[in-house]
């Protein structure tokens, strides 16, 4: 798991934490290459509208560039409006005909435990 934090520096000089993006590889058979999976995307509320949510995807854009990467990836839950028109003026599209499994709970440790 990796991590970066934005640093907002105020007038008088000093900095806070402003946001942080949270990532970790994943790799693609279809293309043979890592990607970038983006875990979590944060913006202190008093702090957005800044560029620093822009300013951590376009590192995490810069990383698969540099690295050949093919892909940089999230998840983004659909009540999520604003975050959703964000994502949408970044040029990134909906992987429309996917949807996000999951095990868990009751039912992971069942098929775990089999
Ligand atoms: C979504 C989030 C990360 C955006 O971060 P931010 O720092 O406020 O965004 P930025 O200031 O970097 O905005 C970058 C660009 O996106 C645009 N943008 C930002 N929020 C937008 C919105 N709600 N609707 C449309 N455009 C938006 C900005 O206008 C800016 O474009 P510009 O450079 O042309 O002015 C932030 O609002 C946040 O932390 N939200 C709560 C947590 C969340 O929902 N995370 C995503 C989970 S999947």
């Amino acid at each position: 798991m990796y991590g970066h934090v934005a640093e907002h520096v105020g007038e008088d000089g000093r900095s806070e934490p402003a946001g942080m993006a949270l990532w970790f590889l994943n790799f693609s058979t279809w293309t043979g290459r890592h990607g970038v999976y983006l875990e979590d995307l944060y913006v202190r509320p008093h702090l957005r509208g800044h560029g620093y949510g822009l300013a951590l995807l376009r590192t995490l854009a810069r990383i698969c560039v540099e690295r050949g990467y093919t892909r940089l990836e999230w998840s983004v839950l659909d009540w999520n409006t604003p975050a959703i028109d964000f994502y949408a003026a970044l040029g990134s599209t909906s992987m429309d005909g996917w949807t996000v499994r999951r095990l868990d709970g009751d039912a992971l440790r069942a098929l775990g435990s089999r």
